[in-house]
C-alpha cells in the first residue's frame, strides 16, 4: 500500500537466484511478500523453507510490519478511495462508491447487470478524481468470454468521452482455466504496480472453479485453491490501493428445503474474503434492484437503478 515500494533488489541478503524466482512468480515488492503466506511463496516460487521463514522474517523487521496502532489503521483506511459506479443511488448504496483496498462482489442471476457495472466501471475509473473516478487503469479477467468493447465504446461515447482512450487503457485477459485464472492473479502484482491500475475485475470469479472441479471429492481442495486465489486478490487491493470488483453467479440448491434455494457460488470462503456482497435483481423494465446482503459496515439498504445506452444510471422507475 505504500506510494513508494521498495523491490527484492533492495533488500540485503536476498540473492539473485532468489530474487529472481521471487520476481518470475509475481512478488515485486517486499511489502507484498511479507504479508503472503509462506506456504503460498514456496509453492510458487520453489525456493526452500528456511529461506522463505527468514526471507519473510528479514521484510517484516525491515516494514516494521508486526504492528501498527488503531490510529494508523485508521490512518491508512482513510487514504481509501472511491470509483463512482455512475448511478448516484447505487454509489449511496455502496458508501459513495466502489472502494479501494477492498474487495466488492456483485451476486445475481444471469442477465441482472453484473457485467453491465463492471464495463460502465471500467469506463468510469478513468475520469478524474473530480468526476468520481480514480484517473487510473483497469486489469480485465474475463472467465466468460463476456467483455465487449463494443459496448465500453458505446458508453464512452454517450459520456462524451473518446473511446479509442478509454480502450486502451483497459488491459484485458481472457482466462480459459482455473490455472490460467490464478496465474494471471499472481502475477498481477507487477502489472497493477508498472501501468498504475486503479481497479481490477475478474467476472466472473467462480465459474472455472465450478466447472472443473465437479462433485464433493474435489470440494476441499476447489475451496482450498479459490481460498488462495480471493486473499490474493484481496493483498493486491489493500497494497495497491485499487479497487477489486467481482461478479458471482447465484447457485441455485434444489435440495434445500428451508431458506433461501438460490444462494451465491463459492461458499463461505468467498462471501468471508468479500468486503461487500450486493445482490443485484431485476425489477421492471431495464431497472435493476441493488441490495447490500453483507458489509462490515454498510447498512443492508436497497436501491434502484437503469441499464440504457449510456451504461448505468439512476431510475426514476420505482
Ligand atoms: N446496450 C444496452 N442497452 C440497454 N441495456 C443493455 C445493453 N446491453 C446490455 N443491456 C442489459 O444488460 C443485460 C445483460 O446484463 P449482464 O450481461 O451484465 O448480466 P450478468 O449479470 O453479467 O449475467 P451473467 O450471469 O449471465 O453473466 C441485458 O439483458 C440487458 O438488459
Ligand atoms: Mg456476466
Amino acid at each position: 500500500m505504500s506510494s513508494e515500494p521498495t523491490f527484492i533488489s533492495d533488500l540485503k541478503g536476498v540473492g539473485p537466484s532468489t530474487a529472481s524466482k521471487l520476481k518470475e512468480a509475481g512478488f515485486t515488492t517486499i511489502e507484498f511478500i511479507s504479508v503472503t503466506p509462506k506456504k503460498e511463496i514456496i509453492e510458487k516460487t520453489g525456493i526452500g523453507e528456511d529461506t522463505a521463514t527468514n526471507l519473510i522474517q528479514n521484510m517484516r523487521e525491515v516494514l516494521g510490519l508486526e504492528l501498527m496502532t488503531a490510529q494508523e489503521l485508521f490512518e491508512k483506511r482513510q487514504l481509501a478511495k472511491r470509483i463512482t459506479t455512475a448511478s448516484k443511488n447505487l454509489d449511496k448504496l455502496l458508501g459513495d462508491g466502489i472502494e479501494t483496498q477492498a474487495i466488492t462482489e456483485f451476486v445475481g442471476e444471469y442477465g441482472t447487470g453484473k457485467s453491465q457495472i463492471c464495463m460502465q466501471l471500467c469506463v468510469t475509473a478513468q475520469q478524474s478524481f473530480e468526476q468520481g473516478g480514480l484517473g487510473g487503469k483497469i486489469l480485465f479477467i474475463d472467465t466468460e468470454g463476456t467483455f465487449a468493447p463494443q459496448r465500453i465504446n458505446d458508453v464512452a461515447k454517450a459520456r462524451g468521452l473518446e473511446p479509442k482512450k478509454i480502450l486502451e487503457n483497459i488491459i484485458y485477459a481472457r482466462c480459459y482455466n482455473i490455472d490460467h485464472q490464478i496465474l494471471l492473479v499472481d502475477k498481477a502484482s507487477k502489472i497493477v504496480e508498472e501501468e498504475k491500475v486503479k481497479l481490477i475485475v475478474v467476472d466472473s470469479l467462480v465459474s472455472h472453479f465450478r466447472g472443473e472441479y465437479v462433485g464433493r471429492e474435489m470440494l476441499s481442495e476447489r475451496q482450498q485453491k479459490l481460498n488462495q486465489h480471493i486473499h490474493r486478490l484481496l493483498r493486491l487491493a489493500e497494497f495497491y490501493n485499487c479497487a477489486v470488483v467481482i461478479t458471482n453467479q447465484i447457485q441455485s440448491n434444489p435440495t434445500q428445503v428451508f431458506g433461501d434455494p438460490n444462494r451465491p457460488a463459492g461458499g463461505n470462503i468467498v462471501a468471508h474474503a468479500s468486503t461487500h456482497r450486493i445482490y443485484i435483481r431485476k425489477g421492471k423494465l431495464n431497472t435493476r434492484i441493488a441490495h447490500v446482503i453483507d458489509s462490515p459496515y454498510l447498512p443492508g439498504d436497497e436501491t434502484r437503478f437503469a441499464i440504457t445506452g449510456m451504461g448505468i444510471e439512476d431510475t426514476e422507475e420505482n
